[in-house]
């Protein structure tokens, strides 16, 4: 956890000029840790912001329920992962 703090101050200081998200976010989770490269959906989805936020791009409280759904549902659309350990890795 002190290694991940210490990651996610170093992106937050690098970027810190810059109005973007942190490219990597860790959800910690007792089913196993989820990983969401940020960055790297960007890509997948073309830069359209929109395939996960409504309006202005801002942050997203990533619960269970948004996991399931929102993430989930668009992997099965674009051949994502949707196995329980593609997302929790323990
Ligand atoms: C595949 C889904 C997805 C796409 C596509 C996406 N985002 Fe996000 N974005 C998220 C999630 C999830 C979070 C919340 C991350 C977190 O838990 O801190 C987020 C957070 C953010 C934040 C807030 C960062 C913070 O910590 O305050 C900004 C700004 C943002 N996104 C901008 C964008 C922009 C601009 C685009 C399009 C170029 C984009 N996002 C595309 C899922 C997405
Ligand atoms: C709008 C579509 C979309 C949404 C929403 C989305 N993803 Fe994805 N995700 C993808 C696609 C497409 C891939 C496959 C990318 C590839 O293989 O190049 C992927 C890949 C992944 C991978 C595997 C990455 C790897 O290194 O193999 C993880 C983990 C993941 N997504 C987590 C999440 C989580 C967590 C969320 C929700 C917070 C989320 N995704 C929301 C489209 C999406
Ligand atoms: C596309 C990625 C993805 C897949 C596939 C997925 N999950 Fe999740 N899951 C999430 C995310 C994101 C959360 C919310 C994480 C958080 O913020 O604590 C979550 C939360 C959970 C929680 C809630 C834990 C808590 O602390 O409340 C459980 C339990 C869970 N998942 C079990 C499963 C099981 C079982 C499967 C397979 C049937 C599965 N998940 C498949 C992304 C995924």
């Amino acid at each position: 956890m002190k290694k991940l703090v210490l990651i996610m101050m170093l992106l937050t200081f690098v970027t810190a000029n810059v109005a973007i998200a942190a490219d990597v976010v860790v959800y910690e989770n007792a089913k196993g840790n989820i990983t969401f490269d940020h960055k790297a959906h960007q890509e997948s989805v073309a830069g359209d912001c929109t395939k996960c936020h409504e309006g202005t791009p801002a942050k997203i409280e990533v619960d269970k329920d948004f996991g399931h759904k929102t993430c989930k549902t668009c992997h099965k659309e674009m051949d994502g992962p949707t196995k329980c350990n593609d997302c929790h890795k323990k």
